[in-house]
This record gives C-alpha cells, structure tokens and sequence, in this order.
C-alpha cells in the first residue's frame, strides 16, 4: 500500500470513528427513548395513575408511549378499587387501563390479585375460613378471568413476607394458613391460562427475606402449580445501593426456572431517620422541615449521586439480560411519585428518571448512555 492511500484510510477511520462516537453519544441521549435503546435486552415500564390512564395530562399522554414499553396499573385493580363490595366489581378503570395498553401495543401487567393492603372494607369482616377462601376464589376468578387474553402478566401474590422471610401476619394467613399462597397460582392458572404469574415483593434481595421468598416459591413449584416469574420491588435508598445482595438475587431466582423482574422501581433522596426499610404501606410518620431537605430543587450532589445510582443499577441489570424480562419504575415523574407521600407526608422527593416537568434529569442521561 503506498503511503498516500495508507493516509488517506486512516483519514476515513478517524473520520468513520468520529461519527460514530458522535452519533451514537447523539442517539443516546437526545433521539432514542429508553424502551428503543433497551429493545433487545428487557422491558422498560412505568406504573400509571387514574389521570395517565384516562390521558388527562398531555405531557404524560406524550410521554409514557414514547418512552415505555410496559404499563402496570399503580392502584386501580386493587382490592379496595376492583372488587369494593362482596359481589360487587367495578372494572371501569380496569377496562380502560386494559384497553390503553393494547392500543399501544404495551406489555400489560395486572397489580395486583392478592395483596393484605388496600383492601376493601368488606374483606375484615368475613369471618368464617369458608367464606374467606369463597371471596379469594371469587376474586381472582372475576379479577383474572375477566382479563384472560389481555393482561400479560399478574403480580398474583404480593408482599407475603416478613423481613425474616418469615410468613406475613395477614389476614390471608389467618384465614386460610400457609398454603394460601400456592392457592392463588393454581386459582390464578386456572383463570388466567396465559398470562404469565408473578410473585412480588420489596427487599427480597436481602439475605433472610430472599431465603423466604425462594422457600415460597419452591412450595409453589413442588405443588405442580405454575409460577413464571419474581418480581423485586426496587424501592430504594440514596444511601444504601444493594447491589451485591441484588446480583446474588437475580441468579437465585433465575436458578428456580423463573423471570425476574424489577417491578417498582424509584430511588428515594429523603433522609430516613427511623431506618424505616422496605414499602410498607401502612407505616406512616408526621415530618418536620429537616425530613424535607428539598422543597424546590434537588441539590447538585444529591443528584448526581442518583445518576450514578441509577448508571450502576442498570449496569448490573445488563449483566442479566438472559434473567431480567423487565424493569419498571414506579411512576413517570417526579411528581406524581407516591414517594412525596410516603412515609410522610407532603414531602419533595426525586426518585424517578423524570423531573416534575417531565424533563429528563441526568440519572436519564446516564442510563441510557449504557447503551
Ligand atoms: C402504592 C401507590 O403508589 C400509592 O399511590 C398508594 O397510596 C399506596 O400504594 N408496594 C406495592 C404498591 O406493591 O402497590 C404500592 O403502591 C407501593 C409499595
């Protein structure tokens, strides 16, 4: 090769190198939405909430199919919303929720059959075990057998452990004992033949809660009944990123032949004074100025810190794209996140991807530039 032409291909390699670099630093964080840039390696969903569903806000309207793929229903098919009195149903929100998701060819997840939160008020009075094992067989034939075909995927059992992967004091256990768990699959199969049934819960990548989650699902198995997949909340700290713990979790389940799934992912940036763990819905905490650190803005370094939480999380979730069938984040924006709300009230928080004007923050940025 003579000195020129060997110049003039190394000129058209730099400039092919330069492109590209540029292009796809371009693609990444201006042009592609997250489910493009993750198409091949797991769903991206969001929860909605009744105004998303019913596309009220224009912005979100826009947002939500531009960026996700996956929708779950964030309160509306729960007990106390679907199912509000012994035989009384209302799938008005359902069925639109149900019908959005299949407008925009969305992977629909059901949240959730059985869960001893949100329950409606009738549920604490049945008494006897027959009549409760009535009203979950009922439930879950009305509630899932309605959207047989149509939702893709059931959070069929939620939130059954302790934090000592001991069994969960609910209602359902007193009633029905341990077996009810492995009883909602097989109603749920039964009722749903082909939607995929989930088991889900918070902090079962910690040691203790995930040996009892594996023991609970193991039992499923040993039944003959179906289970196709785990889902990990993923509600977590600033500061504490669970990362080996979770890794450990996703080859563990993986192991038992199931999906694994990030289902209700946010990131919380508020301090936490009573090391309050996990997502229990009825702990509540009255609040005071120094608990609500940013009222107007999140601090430059709180949320770079969220960035980089969020970069390492998904680097790991690419490790297991042969595991992970999807991650979902607990709601679109900032503000509409349930973490404004809980654990105390009327607080600012900024666990998701979006700000409340539904800009993309730099956590965003730093997932999708993963790819
Ligand atoms: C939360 C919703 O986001 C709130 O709007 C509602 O007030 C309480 O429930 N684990 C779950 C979810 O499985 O259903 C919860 O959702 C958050 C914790």
């Amino acid at each position: 090769m003579t000195f020129k032409k060997k110049l003039c291909l190394g000129i058209i390699n730099f400039c092919v190198l330069m492109t590209g670099c540029t292009g796809s630093k371009k693609s990444a964080a201006d042009s592609s939405s997250l489910k493009d840039l993750y198409k091949s390696d797991f769903l991206i969903g969001t929860a909605m909430n009744v105004e998303q569903i019913e596309e009220k806000e224009p912005k979100a309207a826009a947002l939500i199919p531009a960026e996700f793929n996956a929708i779950t229903a964030e309160n509306i098919m729960k007990c106390e919303v679907i199912h509000p009195g012994w035989d009384r149903y209302n799938f008005d929100l359902a069925d639109k929720f149900v019908a959005y998701g299949k407008r925009k060819n969305m992977f629909i997840i059901g949240h959730n059959l059985i869960w001893h939160s949100q329950l409606a008020p009738f549920v604490s009075e049945i008494q006897s075990s027959d009549s409760f094992m009535l009203f979950m067989t009922n439930h879950i034939n009305a509630v899932a057998g309605r959207y047989a075909g149509k939702v893709n995927g059931w959070d069929v059992v939620n939130e059954a452990l302790n934090e000592d992967g001991s069994m969960r004091n609910s209602i359902f256990l007193e009633k029905l004992g341990e077996d009810y768990v492995t009883k909602a699959f097989e109603l749920a199969a039964k009722a749903a033949p082909n939607t995929e049934l989930y088991y889900n819960d918070y902090n079962i990548e910690q040691p203790q809660k995930r040996a009892g989650a594996i023991r609970l699902i193991k039992k499923i198995q040993a039944a003959g009944v179906r289970i196709d997949g785990v889902g990990i909340q993923g509600h977590w700290s600033i500061n504490k990123l669970p990362l080996e713990d979770l890794e450990k979790s996703i080859k563990e389940f993986a192991k038992l032949g199931l999906k694994v799934m990030i289902t209700e992912l946010d990131v919380t940036v508020l301090p936490n004074p009573w090391d309050l763990k996990g997502a229990d819905v009825n702990q509540n905490f009255e609040g005071d100025s120094a608990m609500n650190p940013y009222p107007s803005n999140i601090s430059d370094s709180a949320d770079t810190k969220l960035a980089l939480y969020y970069e390492s999380l998904f680097k790991l979730f690419l490790k297991y794209t042969d595991n992970i069938s999807r991650v979902t984040f607990w709601g679109v924006n900032d503000g509409q996140s349930w973490l404004n709300n809980w654990p105390i009230k009327n607080r600012t928080n900024y666990p998701l991807l979006f700000d409340k004007n539904f800009n993309k923050k730099s956590a965003y940025e730093k997932v999708a530039a993963l790819k």
